[in-house]
């Protein structure tokens, strides 16, 4: 007798059953809380769960396959971010409704802990780099995009906010302090804070060179030392140097006034590899709706944005969000698609 092969279709009950498959399990679910505003390699995944590579694999292969990870090459890195629902297909609505209930979950205290080592890993690896490298800093910026590139948007952009006659600007990361003259000319006192003291000597040099009066320097991280609250935050290039982007963001929000704002310049998500070891980006660029995602949750209204096409291929956007006058509940980020990119 003939017998045929079983045809053997993908049916919508089999995504449906392996989102069940996906969430029955407490270290999937643990895993998709760690994700919850952050991306992780498996090297990391394994050491944050005290785990095996190859059981960590095992899950994420079965949380991939559920649709409930999505993957992103950071170098030669694939990093593991949550996948957020799509639209209208079966299971969609189970999805958004269990990512809601696993962010209700706390994380055990040791994996709290071990996530905060490894994101000290990333902010030491790149602190290493800007202490290497401030005497080639110039070159390595040109790479990419330097300030010539994007500071007549970024002025644009800022010359557009209405600030009052004291108001004060915080840059962090200034580099070699070139964007400093402008924010001394516009606000009444500037602060620069940088974490590398050999970046924060170069905007010290500038600073005495231009007679930059008004502009305080501070050796400190932006993220985990205290500096006083500015009318206007400056991130030049610096955000994709930071462990954690989305966190960063939710502690930046607290340094600004109410009403403040907080201006952003970035890459656009892009695949150069080489960037990470010849500039120490911890991150190739974001993607606008990540950032207008990670503003919404650290309560920052989405504005204005403008991008810039360089000839090179990259793509920067410069970004503001503001802080509203009076805390707000939740609300959907908006974003600006007027001048958008050029995919
Ligand atoms: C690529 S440079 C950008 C320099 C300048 N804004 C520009 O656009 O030319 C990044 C700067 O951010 C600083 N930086 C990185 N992480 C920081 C942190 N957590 N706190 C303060 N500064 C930081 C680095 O030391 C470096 O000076």
């Amino acid at each position: 007798m003939n017998m045929r092969a079983p045809f053997l279709a993908f049916e919508p009950v089999d995504a449906l059953a392996a989102l069940c498959k996906a969430s029955g399990d407490s270290l999937r679910l643990n895993i998709l809380r760690a994700l919850a505003n952050d991306s992780f390699g498996v090297l990391e995944l394994a050491q944050i769960f005290a785990t095996g590579q190859s059981g960590i694999s095992h899950h994420l292969k079965v949380l991939a396959q559920a649709g409930l990870v999505a993957t992103r090459r950071e170098g030669n890195a694939i990093f593991y971010r949550r996948a957020l629902a799509q639209g209208e297909q079966l299971g969609s609505r189970l999805h958004s409704a269990l990512l809601d209930e696993v962010d209700q979950l706390q994380l055990p205290v040791e994996i709290q802990q071990r996530i905060a080592a490894v994101h000290r890993q990333r902010a030491a690896a790149s602190q290493a780099f800007f202490t290497r490298s401030a005497a080639s800093f110039q070159a390595q910026q040109d790479l990419i995009a330097g300030l010539p590139q994007y500071r007549d948007s970024v002025l644009a952009l800022l010359d557009s906010l209405d600030f009052a006659a004291d108001a004060c600007a915080v840059e962090v990361g200034p580099g070699d302090g070139g964007f400093l003259p402008e924010l001394a000319r516009r606000f009444q006192r500037v602060l620069a804070l940088d974490n590398s003291a050999a970046m924060l000597e170069l905007a010290r040099l500038r600073c005495a060179e231009e007679c930059l009066d008004n502009v305080a320097l501070q050796l400190a991280d932006a993220l985990h030392d205290d500096y006083p609250a500015a009318d206007c935050l400056v991130l030049n290039m610096v955000l994709h140097h930071f462990a954690a982007p989305a966190e960063a963001l939710k502690q930046l929000a607290q340094h600004l006034k109410p009403g403040g704002s907080l201006l952003i310049t970035e890459l656009c998500s892009h695949n150069q590899s080489w960037a990470r070891e010849a500039c120490g980006d911890l991150w190739l660029g974001f993607e606008q709706d990540d950032l207008a995602r990670w503003a919404s949750a650290a309560e920052l209204n989405t504005c204005e944005s403008l991008y810039v096409g360089l000839r090179n291929g990259f793509q920067i956007q410069v970004r503001h969000f503001a802080k509203p006058s009076t805390p707000q509940g939740p609300r959907a980020a908006t974003i600006d698609h007027s001048q958008e990119p050029e995919r």
